[in-house]
């Protein structure tokens, strides 16, 4: 409980190694950690009703403040009740800050101290983000949990324009905290940044703490430095950030750099690729990485995957789903996304029951194990 009595926050309720399980209470519900968040970047989970997205297991989802502000407008949204009555889901709902989304989505940037300038992605109108105005956007949709404002460069970088990034979003981190304010039963996270550079993630770690926030974030992964770059980075990033937090590696990833980042003591992440394969005919198993479109799957009666209890594999074949993906049908984006999202929940159950028990290791291995066999 905060002083402000709101019930938000963290509780670590199990370890095992560096593998943490716990819950973050919201005004919303409960977030069970290790978790990941579906992406709902323009007011959907692109293919899912909401109820659907809750039914796989999801506790929370995350917004755009980029795509959102641009289409259909936050001061829109906050006078339609905000983005949970919008969407029409009353879970938490976590929003990302928009810069890293300006830097890798619209044109004509302009960077400055104060912030970004930029043209939409979308019809070419002019528009500004600064960690003041992020941060009202953030609360003009009512996101439970606000992301600082925050800047990643884009890779291949050298060291001096990360370092410098750095401390242009530390800077940012403290305007974000100045202006979020004191708002009970709303969280805001900061977001360490410092590429693959141990000391800059220190640097950044300890320049957030400072500041104090609800959660961190390790930014600037999963930006093409490849797995085992990133896991050597996750190998001291994570361990720099305040134990009593929840740690959020941000838009991480497939199964395998899941289960890599949450032995490495990692609580929350997000990625568009279940949604995003799924509309692309690709399923994501036990047995790693399906291509419903390869003409193997034609004739073949069998579900997806043998041992899922999700809608998709309950009632349709490998043969029904290859002849939608080829006949470019939407229910195959539908079924598949839903069949993706459902998988990547139970893993995460998985976990969190392995952490809670004590067998992280035994988990993993059977986990790699499963995804060493391939597709049968
Ligand atoms: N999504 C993936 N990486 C990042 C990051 O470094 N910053 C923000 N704000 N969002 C992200
Ligand atoms: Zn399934």
């Amino acid at each position: 409980m905060d002083s402000a009595g709101t019930t938000t926050g963290f509780t670590l309720k199990g370890r095992d190694g560096r593998a943490r399980m716990g819950v973050i209470a919201t005004t919303r519900g409960e977030i069970r950690t290790p978790a990941f968040m579906p992406v709902g970047t323009a007011a959907t989970v692109k293919g899912m009703m909401p109820e659907s997205v809750a039914a796989t297991g999801a506790d929370v989802l995350l917004g755009n403040t980029y795509h959102l502000m641009l289409r259909p407008g936050a001061e829109r949204v906050a006078r339609l009740g905000g983005l949970h009555r919008f969407m029409n889901w009353n879970k938490p709902i976590l929003t990302d800050s928009g810069g890293f989304q300006v830097m890798s989505l619209s044109s004509l940037r302009k960077l400055t101290e104060e912030g970004v300038t930029f043209r939409s992605h979308v019809d070419g109108s002019k528009h500004m983000l600064s960690p003041e105005r992020s941060m009202e956007i953030q609360k003009l949709l009512g996101s439970d949990i606000v992301m600082a404002f925050d800047e990643c460069p884009a890779l291949p970088a050298d060291r001096k324009r990360i370092e410098e990034s750095m401390q242009l979003s530390m800077r940012w981190a403290g305007r974000s905290r100045e202006a979020f304010g004191d708002r009970p039963g709303h969280m805001l996270f900061g977001i360490q940044q410092g590429g693959l550079e141990r000391d800059l993630r220190e640097e950044s770690a300890r320049a957030l703490t400072q500041i104090g926030f609800d959660g961190y974030a390790v930014g600037g992964l999963a930006v093409g430095e490849g797995q085992e770059a990133m896991f050597q980075c996750l190998d001291f990033a994570p361990e720099f950030l305040p134990e009593d937090k929840p740690r959020y590696l941000m838009g991480v990833g497939k199964p395998s750099d899941i289960v890599g980042a949450v032995a490495r003591g990692i609580d929350m992440m997000d990625c568009v690729l279940p949604s995003r394969s799924g509309r692309t005919g690709q399923g994501w198993t036990r047995r790693g990485q399906v291509n419903l479109r390869n003409a193997r799957h034609a004739d073949d009666p069998r579900p997806l995957d043998e041992q899922c209890a999700c809608p998709c594999c309950r009632g349709y074949s490998r043969a029904y789903l290859h002849h939608v993906v080829r006949a470019k049908e939407m229910i195959a984006g539908m079924l598949l996304t839903w069949h993706n999202l459902h998988y990547y929940q139970e893993l995460m159950a998985g976990l969190r029951a392995a952490i809670a028990e004590q067998r992280f290791e035994a988990f993993r291995a059977d986990f790699d194990a499963g995804e060493a066999l391939g597709d049968i």
